[in-house]
């Protein structure tokens, strides 16, 4: 039964952007809310769920019946998912995790003396796509956000990544995306697909946690 599938479950969930350090007082973000990780957060609870959130720096209160881990670089979320990644049976990745860090974080401000000045990134570690490459994975959900090819780019994300279930959205458009209140939502998964309407994130969230709760149900009983 998909409406009880996810009661008892533990979910582990990223949400809300990282910060990569430059210097003691500056860092590397981007404009994800967390709002849309939150909404989830707040319906896997409803459903039943022992929801652990993984978020980095936002401005939004621990939904209800929810455990908060806050973290603020994408190197201290992955240590924080590596950590509890064992015991979950659904890991659903929300957070918009910097792709990039500055290659060393100062230990002092940095002076104002150059006119121009030049920062070198490396690559983090894709939490997601390491979870997903577990023997032991759990149900294993991913977001896209894209601005062209959205079906096409998230269906290659989907298999390159081996994921069970992936959410995309269209970001850059005049509607939706990452710090909007309102989001629609293709999701995608091995062998289907279902269109999610253009709503307020709350009730778009609920929409989502019935699709993971059928997949999951699904993934289950074979
Ligand atoms: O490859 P891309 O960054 O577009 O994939 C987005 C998905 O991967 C999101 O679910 C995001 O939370 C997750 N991700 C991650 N760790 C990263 C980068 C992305 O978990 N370093």
């Amino acid at each position: 039964d998909p409406a009880q599938a996810l009661a008892g479950a533990s979910v582990l969930l990223t949400a809300g952007p990282t910060r990569e350090a430059i210097d003691p007082v500056r860092y590397v973000g981007n404009r994800s809310s967390g709002k849309m990780g939150y909404a989830l957060a707040a319906a896997l609870a409803r459903a039943g769920a022992r929801v652990t959130l993984i978020s980095g720096p936002v401005g939004l209160p621990c939904p209800a019946g929810v455990d908060r881990v806050p973290v603020a670089s994408a190197a201290e979320m992955h240590a924080a998912v590596m950590a509890r990644v064992a015991e979950c049976d659904l890991f659903i990745a929300a957070a918009a995790v910097a792709d990039y860090r500055p290659a060393a974080a100062r230990s002092a401000k940095l002076k104002k003396h150059a006119e121009s000045l030049t920062l070198e990134l490396v690559r983090n570690p894709d939490i997601l796509a390491e979870v997903a490459a577990r023997p032991d994975k759990p149900f294993t959900v991913g977001f896209a956000a894209e601005t062209e090819a959205v079906e096409a780019q998230a269906r290659e994300k989907l298999e390159r990544k081996g994921l069970d279930m992936i959410a995309a959205n269209h970001v850059g458009g005049a509607v939706g995306g990452l710090e909007a209140d309102d989001n629609a939502l293709l999701v995608l998964w091995p062998g289907g697909r279902r269109a999610l309407v253009l709503m307020p994130k709350p009730a778009l969230a609920t929409a989502l946690v019935e699709v993971i709760a059928e997949r999951y149900a699904a993934s289950t009983s074979d």
